[in-house]
């Protein structure tokens, strides 16, 4: 599908870090952008950032408060969104957070919120605007990560999130494709946003000394991966040469994957007592 004038595009999290960018991006070839996240101010802040992308005057660029991980909400809030600005031709979930920690820190409320957001606010947005979507075809673009194809230390709860994305996005590509709707997933490495600054405070050492010699991507390549992604009617969409190194070789040679993390994690674990 080619984005551009007269196209509407509505985002979830489209108020910080890859959702923005993507906003900016798709608002310079001509969309019309509606983007929704909990927090009004820092959407108001987006949407007039994103506005000041638009390649004309005439571009519509709004927002909407809502939290992905309120079923009802998010039918309610979505339902208005269609009635007042149409319905998408591309919905990007970009809706997320990680809070990564060693299993035993992790209670069940974080699981229980981290399903709920990263997983059910897909379901839910997809759920809410897929019967106005078969109306007319479409696109919709789903962020996992690549922690949605690769166990990773400290991320139990994620890793069980994304990968609940993966196989959602599978599954619902066979289904919609009648309907002339495309799925894409997003398998981003970790990028520069201010979700990754926020997982600071409690990433583990043995999590860290695994990333440490990957290549953090900005979200402004990101976001110009997922919309070539999108474009080009890709499914799997992996930002950067690591990325998609990481996936060839966990698909190849799973084992080996494990052993090079298990050698890392080793390396940190000598001397410490087990968490
Ligand atoms: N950054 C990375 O390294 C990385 C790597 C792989 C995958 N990802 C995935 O990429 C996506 C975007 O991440 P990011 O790093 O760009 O994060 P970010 O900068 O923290 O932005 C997250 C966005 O999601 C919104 N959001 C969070 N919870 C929400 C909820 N319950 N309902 C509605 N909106 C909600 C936030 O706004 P409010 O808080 O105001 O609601 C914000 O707009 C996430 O799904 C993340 O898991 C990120």
């Amino acid at each position: 599908m080619k984005i551009g004038k007269g196209k509407i595009v509505y985002i979830t999290g489209g108020s910080s870090g890859i959702g923005l960018c993507a906003g900016n991006l798709l608002a310079e070839k001509g969309a019309d952008i509606l983007i929704f996240a909990r927090g009004m101010d820092q959407l108001e802040q987006a949407t007039a950032e994103i506005r000041s992308h638009s390649a004309s005057e005439v571009q519509r660029i709004g927002c909407m408060q809502l939290d992905v991980s309120d079923h009802r909400a998010v039918q309610h809030v979505m339902n208005r969104a269609v009635a007042e600005f149409g319905c998408p031709d591309l919905l990007i979930n970009s809706a997320g957070r990680a809070r990564p920690d060693y299993f035993g820190k992790i209670p069940c409320k974080q699981m229980d919120e981290t399903m709920r957001i990263n997983f059910y606010g897909v379901w839910n947005s997809v759920s809410a605007l897929l019967p106005h979507m078969k109306q007319k075809g479409g696109h919709i673009a789903n962020v996992s990560s690549i922690a949605g194809f690769l166990g990773v230390f400290g991320y139990t709860d994620y890793c069980a999130s994304k990968f609940a994305v993966m196989g959602f996005s599978e599954a619902l590509r066979s289904e919609v494709k009648p309907y002339k709707i495309r799925v894409s997933v997003l398998c981003p490495p970790d990028t520069d946003t201010p979700g990754l600054a926020a997982e600071e405070g409690t990433k583990p050492e043995e999590t860290r000394v695994i990333a440490a010699n990957a290549k953090v991507l900005q979200p402004e390549a990101v976001a110009k991966a997922l919309v070539n992604g999108i474009e080009r009617s890709r499914f799997m969409i992996i930002p950067g040469l690591d990325g998609k190194f990481t996936w060839l070789i966990k698909r190849l040679f799973p084992r080996l994957v494990d052993a090079v993390m298990d050698r890392k994690i080793g390396k940190v674990q000598k001397g410490k007592a087990p968490t």
